[in-house]
């Protein structure tokens, strides 16, 4: 079967934004700057998507590209059979993502349509708390999922281009006409102080733990470590430069997320809700209860989570395009066997999450960002060691002179820098989750131990197998 590519390059730019785009932006994004510090989260945000996602996400680009396969796949093509355990991560940590991700999404779905109703005027905290987990959730989980299915059921061309180039677009117009709006309304001025002025103190009390959370954001929202936009680049022709087309979706990604909260912190500050009520509630209980007390509240409630659901569809669908290209190329199932699949397999494990409070907070929470950073961690050790100078030739493909002249230093941040960088993170953010206070210097030390290690088997292993 010849594989599908891309028809336009902009339908492949606006797929990954579309991956990229998503709840990290609107839901994750506001409520970890809220609780991390404000401007402080803020600017260790942009700077790690520019020094540590943006590499990244090309470094994960690459071997899609090169391989033209899905993530197991790709590792077993171009590594060697054992390698096919590295795409098994991407292939698992998929499994998580979507299985909490649609959960959400079934949340944002009866959101747009309460608010056509204003059912959760009267009572914004009584309101999520009833519909949060449950039956009830499961069953918008269940019609999220069946928008996502029908989306990736109509293929790569003509399902996920097509939706996402309408999508895209929308989500643009509808959020910076939201953001001037906002801007209008008495009071918002604080919205802006909050998100925008560097508390200095605060950021040098707290650097290790603002960085940790910064940066397993950052690669939420570029979708790295899961293996997406591996699979979304294994679609991408060999004339593109790789490097151009991950500065604009990474570009226009943080763009989006910062006129989130450009949205987002006006409009609670001009109503005197606090931005800290942290949870997976945040954007639920207080936003929501922020519209009932405007002018034309149901419309506004209605834009507002209506662009939200495309932007969470056009993420579900790159998350569960790793699974269905998976099955297809490795199980020889057809694209509506695969879809029908997985949709079963989401089905039961989105319906779990949406039962269990205890089971989503752990997904959503650590074992997300963890598996993303495990995942990266993996692909650029690849990248930089197993593949090592096809890695570069790959990158150097379609590339313009600007790409070129920064491919060596590319190569070597993927090879060393931003390896020892994600393990620092991820044994950081591990001791948090076992309870094991950390302190920045043992991270370290356990980071360049565990780093230099696998480095120096990757190579005995390389020269063994030459
Ligand atoms: N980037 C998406 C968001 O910000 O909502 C979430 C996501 C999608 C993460 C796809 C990982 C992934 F592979």
């Amino acid at each position: 079967m010849v594989r599908a590519t891309w028809r336009t390059r902009l339908g492949f730019v606006l797929a990954a934004v579309g991956s990229a785009v998503g709840l990290g932006n609107i839901w994750r994004f506001p409520w970890l700057t809220a609780t991390n510090g404000g401007a402080a989260f803020l600017l260790l945000y942009v700077l790690v998507i520019v020094l540590v996602g943006v590499p990244g996400l090309l470094g994960e680009m690459v071997i899609g590209r090169r391989s033209r396969r899905n993530p197991v796949g790709a590792f077993g093509a171009l590594g060697g059979r054992r390698w096919r355990v590295l795409g098994g991560v991407a292939v698992l940590a998929s499994v998580v993502l979507l299985s909490f991700y649609s959960v959400v999404g079934g949340w944002i779905l009866r959101y747009a349509l309460a608010s056509a109703t204003g059912a959760y005027f009267g009572n914004p905290q009584g309101y999520f708390a009833a519909i949060d987990y449950g039956v009830g959730a499961a069953g918008f989980h269940v019609l999220f999922l069946l928008a996502t299915i029908a989306v990736v059921y109509a293929g790569v061309d003509r399902g996920i281009e097509v939706a996402t180039t309408v999508m895209v677009p929308g989500i643009v117009v509808l959020f910076g006409a939201l953001a001037v709006w906002a801007a209008t309304l008495p009071g918002s001025a604080g919205g802006y102080e909050f998100y925008l002025s560097l508390d200095v103190g605060y950021l040098r009390a707290n650097f290790v733990d603002v960085l940790v959370a910064a940066a397993g954001q950052a690669l939420f929202t570029l979708s790295v470590g899961a293996g997406a936009m591996l699979t979304y680049a294994s679609y991408v022709d060999e004339d593109r430069s790789l490097a151009a087309d991950g500065t604009i979706i990474a570009g226009l990604n943080t763009g989006i997320g910062v006129l989130a909260g450009l949205v987002i912190f006006p409009l609670l500050f001009s109503l005197g809700v606090s931005p800290g009520e942290g949870g997976p509630g945040a954007l639920f209980v207080s936003l929501a209860g922020a519209f009932a007390d405007l002018p034309y509240s149901r419309v506004v409630g209605v834009v507002f989570f209506g662009v939200v659901l495309l932007a969470a569809l056009s993420s579900a669908i790159s998350i569960f395009e790793v699974l269905v290209s998976y099955l297809v190329d490795e199980h020889d199932l057809t694209r509506s066997q695969a879809t029908a699949g997985v949709g079963g397999l989401f089905l039961v494990t989105g319906s779990v999450t949406a039962l269990s409070p205890s089971l989503f907070a752990l997904l959503a929470n650590t074992v997300a960002n963890l598996v993303l950073t495990a995942g990266l961690l993996g692909f650029l050790l690849f990248d930089g060691w197993v593949l090592g100078k096809a890695a570069l030739d790959e990158y150097e493909k379609g590339a313009g002179p600007v790409a070129r002249m920064v491919g060596l230093p590319w190569y070597y941040a993927v090879a060393v820098a931003l390896p020892l960088f994600l393990a620092f993170t991820l044994v950081s953010g591990l001791g948090g989750v076992v309870g094991v206070s950390v302190t920045a210097p043992q991270a370290a030390g356990v980071a360049v131990v565990g780093v230099v290690g696998a480095i120096l088997l990757l190579r005995t292993t390389a020269d063994a197998a030459t």
